[in-house]
């Protein structure tokens, strides 16, 4: 993949983010079937899968400079969007060993490092920054160890104490959420934070997804695909800054629609972590406008009936409802209405 080094793109307006054709066919796609329903859709996360947003540990793509950039800015205007409670100091260096050594294995041209026993030396090409530090001392770094490493990746991530029979969300860097806030849900169990969800709660999924995340076991991590919608290629649609993006929903046209509504996709990686026993929850998230999923036939068609029949309840619970008939009229001849294989 080839990693776009300018910082011309922007997230905020006036937007500017364009897709190459190489990123568009690695886009996690999130239906492999015409209909979607909340289930238990975890895999492992092994280096292989329908696409190559899923090969690496974590993903790397030519966004990375802008995205690590808008982060940067995020965290400027807002610092609680990174806060970590005091007994995770052992997870944040768990993150920070699990990072670095992954990325400078998956991608040896944009960053290395080098530890003598404790003595760590780091070098991130992309974002030109080198530092020798001894791992496991802060006082070796410019930052927080893991504030010093979240910024340099793309995505969000969190990191959540086991205790009790119960995962609890005990810190984090949230700068590209889907409406929900990190300074709300700190110090919540895995029920309570999920307790706007419509539907899943019923339908076990919760119970079943923490009793599966319990017995997550070390260097075998997994994944699955969360999804909704955002208007513009906005990264930060947080709860904090509703006022700003928030009309937007209310901005889509026949006109615009192809442009403005992107499918907004989750790939979210869960790890084991080995010295805490904590586990670290990441959200990389991939914004897709409507015009890159039109290229591929089968993307337009299956969108097309997923959204034409979701359950009201799940088009209301993620903000669907302003826009959703506009993009099912805009897609609706593009659908022939042939089977489509199962898979994406
Ligand atoms: C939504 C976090 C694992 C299923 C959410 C939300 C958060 C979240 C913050 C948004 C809730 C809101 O509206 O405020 C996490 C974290 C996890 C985790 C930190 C792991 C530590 C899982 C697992 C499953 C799951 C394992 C399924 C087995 C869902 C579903 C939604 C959701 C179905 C609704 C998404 C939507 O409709 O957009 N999660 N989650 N989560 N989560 Fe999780």
């Amino acid at each position: 993949m080839t990693v776009q080094t300018s910082a011309r793109e922007s997230y905020r307006p006036p937007y500017q983010v364009t897709n190459s054709a190489e990123t568009i066919l690695r886009f996690p796609f999130p239906f492999p079937e015409d209909s979607y329903m909340y289930s238990m859709n975890v895999e492992p996360h092994i280096r292989s899968g329908p696409v190559a947003a899923m090969h690496n540990t974590f993903d790397i793509d030519e966004h990375y400079v802008a995205e690590c950039a808008e982060k940067a800015r995020i965290l400027q205007e807002d610092p609680k969007r990174c806060i970590v409670q005091p007994h995770m100091r052992a997870a944040e260096w768990d993150f920070v060993e699990l990072a670095m050594s992954s990325l400078s294995d998956q991608y040896p041209q944009h960053f290395s490092l080098r530890r003598e026993g404790q003595d760590w030396h780091w070098v991130n090409r992309l974002l030109g920054y080198e530092q020798s530090f001894v791992f496991g001392d802060a006082t070796t770094l410019p930052l927080p160890p893991f504030e010093y490493m979240a910024r340099q990746m793309q995505g969000d991530f969190t990191l959540h104490d086991q205790r009790e029979d119960d995962l609890w969300m005990d810190g984090g860097m949230v700068t590209a959420q889907a409406d929900w806030s990190l300074k709300f849900d700190l110090g919540m169990s895995f029920r309570q934070w999920h307790a706007p969800v419509p539907k899943a709660a019923e339908m076990g999924v919760f119970d079943r997804g923490l009793r599966f995340l319990l017995m997550l076991q070390h260097e075998k991590p997994v994944r699955r695909l969360n999804w909704t919608m955002t208007i513009n290629p906005r990264l930060d649609t947080s709860p904090e800054n509703f006022m700003v993006w928030g009309p937007d929903r209310a901005s889509v046209t026949p006109d615009n629609v192809a442009d403005k509504v992107h499918l907004r996709v989750e790939l979210q990686t869960l790890y084991r972590l080995p010295r805490s026993n904590a586990i670290l929850f990441s959200i990389r998230c991939y914004l897709m406008p409507l015009r890159d999923i039109m290229r591929v036939p089968k993307w337009r068609r299956r969108l097309h009936r997923v959204l034409r029949d979701l359950d009201p309840t799940l088009s209301s619970y993620k903000g669907l409802d302003l826009y959703r008939q506009t993009v099912v009229d805009f897609l609706a001849p593009y659908d022939d209405g042939a089977p489509l294989s199962s898979g994406i």
